[in-house]
């Protein structure tokens, strides 16, 4: 006889759309985390429209130095035009669409290569071959197409959405936070950057790093340095900001008496650091629905020798493998579809809950 039981639905194991799973506190459904058509919405929902770090300002050091990104679909070249201002354009040309600048360097002017077209440092139009031979051809009023660029100190930022609120107003309280903390970004100069392909969606990472409930099981180096439970461990959240903080166990023993603090800037960026002694930042940038790139730059003193900036770096690394491992194991779980709505803990996981309903409003809208 076949067990009756095989054959009977599971309630608990039903797909719960978005709305419903945020209302009852679920995670987004599975699918929400493997399948490319979500992706795709939050590319225009949340890539097209919310600031997003591009680099330091120590690449962009003087007028005609650029480097380009990508953010969502949007193809982006952020520069330090002629009179040392930061700008930004959609790195597409006016004329049939190929980039006008290629990777990183420093030039007078833009020109995209496919035919040729010129566009200054300001956007606007210079020169395009053979145009002059073309009746009604007003230059002046072909440029390139503006984006957002800001800066937080040093930490350069752009929002390809002409109309969304300053880069500040965004950050919000975070900034009072973070100046409490002693947190300056300008403190200490770029020393390192790394870059790693994960194999997960990029929520699985963001939604990991609004929360320390993992810090237990996870990070047993970190747990046993700094105080990882609710009575200790402080989280202060904004509408796409937040903060974390948690205080050493052995102030005063010189190797870890500072504070681990932690600032997240909705969608995809961090800044973390231990006191004022270095600091590192992350950005997601989604490859494929099943794929992520982590980018850190790692920011230390000048005293610290190259040798000594490589052996933090790697110890900063291995903190990061212990979540990498199962951001992988966790994307395997979504990718079964069998288990499709995850039970949150309320008050353990409610940023979680917050930044679900970010991604469900911006990709629902
Ligand atoms: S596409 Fe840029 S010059 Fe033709
Ligand atoms: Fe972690």
């Amino acid at each position: 006889m076949p067990d009756p039981t095989n054959h009977v639905v599971d309630d608990a194991f039903v797909r719960v759309d978005a709305a419903e799973a945020i209302e009852r506190g679920l995670t987004l459904p599975a699918d929400w985390y493997t399948d490319p058509e979500v992706l795709a919405r939050e590319e225009v929902g949340i890539f097209g429209r919310e600031w997003q770090y591009v680099g330091h300002a120590s690449r962009l050091d003087k007028p005609g130095a650029y480097l380009t990104v990508q953010l969502g679909r949007v193809p982006v070249v952020v520069l330090r035009d002629a009179d040392g201002e930061l700008a930004g354009y959609v790195n597409v040309c006016p004329h049939r669409g190929h980039a006008v600048a290629l990777d990183s360097g420093c030039r007078g002017s833009l020109q995209c290569r496919y035919h040729g077209w010129t566009f200054g440092l300001d956007g606007r139009l210079r020169g395009a071959p053979r145009s002059d031979r073309e009746p009604g051809f007003d230059a002046g009023a072909i440029h390139l197409r503006r984006v957002q660029v800001d800066a937080w100190g040093p930490l350069v930022f752009v929002n390809p959405d002409l109309q969304a609120p300053s880069l500040a107003d965004t950050l919000g309280g975070v900034l009072d936070v973070a100046r409490e903390r002693g947190f300056d970004p300008a403190l200490h100069p770029l020393r390192a950057t790394r870059e790693w392909p994960i194999r997960c969606n990029w929520k699985v990472m963001l939604d990991n790093n609004t929360e320390c409930y993992h810090c237990a099981t996870v990070h047993p180096g970190f747990r046993s340095e700094y105080h990882v439970d609710r009575e200790h461990y402080r989280v202060t959240a904004f509408e796409k900001s937040f903060a974390h903080v948690a205080p050493p166990r052995r102030p005063g023993d010189g190797e870890r008496d500072e504070d681990f603090h932690l600032y997240y800037l909705w969608p995809t960026f961090m800044a973390s650091g231990r006191g004022r002694d270095y600091f590192y930042t992350y950005t997601y940038v989604p490859v494929d629905a099943n794929t992520t790139l982590q980018r850190n730059d790692y920011f230390f003193p000048e005293s610290c020798s190259d040798a000594e900036v490589e052996h933090a770096v790697e110890q900063i690394a291995c903190l990061m493998r212990e979540d990498w491992d199962v951001f992988e194991r966790v994307q395997i779980g979504m990718r079964s579809g069998l288990v499709p709505n995850g039970r949150l803990l309320h008050d353990e996981e409610r940023l979680l809950r917050h930044v679900q309903r970010l991604c469900f409003d911006a990709v629902s809208a």
